[in-house]
């Protein structure tokens, strides 16, 4: 390999070393000393709390990092799951102050200080199962599963809306999730029999 290359690589591997003590520095170091280097345009704090499924959570999260990913990879809530990743189908769907969100738009800075509900968070701390997820649970609504916690959090968030719905009003309130396999209609079965098991609790 000519020097020339060698050298650049080098350098390449040396910037992005540098590139990671500057950015932690941001919160390992927060003295004025390095107040400039930490406040430069447009950096923001990196490690920050958030509450997620009532708990404070402490992470490291870049500024343009999705709460999907924070959630799945910094988290290990893997709960909340992945499909298109440019919010198309809802796999990915998480409550925010109770509303529905597809996290994989929600980049994980914007939800500071707000109450983040994952699929995790649903159960009571004895393990007893949210109405939806037991409804699903008796419909056996779902066949690969993959789409199903997502489903489920839409239908939790619809709920605190029109805790009484039609199945049509259900199926319009769920619109914005999607199901690879199809059986739509057994979900909305077991969706609705989450409703009326909500209704009783
Ligand atoms: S993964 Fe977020 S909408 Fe599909
Ligand atoms: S049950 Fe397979 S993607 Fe929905």
């Amino acid at each position: 390999m000519a020097d020339g290359k060698t050298l650049s690589r080098r350098d390449a591997i040396k910037g992005v070393i540098a590139a990671g003590a500057v950015s932690s520095a941001g919160y390992l170091f927060r003295a004025p000393s390095v107040g400039a280097q930490v406040s430069a345009p447009g950096s923001v704090e990196r490690l920050i709390t958030l509450t997620v499924n009532g708990q404070q959570r402490r992470v490291d999260v870049m500024k343009q990092e999705t709460l999907a990913t924070t959630l799945r990879y910094k988290l290990g809530l893997t709960g909340t799951k992945l499909g298109c990743d440019r919010s198309e189908c809802g796999a990915c769907t998480v409550l925010l102050d109770d509303v529905p969100h597809y996290s994989c738009s929600v980049l994980t800075h914007t939800a500071r200080g707000k109450k983040i509900q994952s699929i995790e968070g649903l159960a009571a701390a004895d393990g007893t199962l949210h109405p939806v997820q037991q409804g699903v649970v008796e419909e056996q609504g779902f066949q690969c599963a993959f789409c199903m916690s997502g489903f489920i959090m839409a239908t939790v968030g619809y709920l605190k809306v029109n805790p009484s719905p039609t199945r049509a009003e259900l199926a319009h309130g769920i619109s914005g999730n999607l199901c690879r396999c199809q059986d739509y209609d057994k979900i909305l079965t077991s969706l609705m029999r989450g409703a009326e098991l909500s209704r009783r609790a």
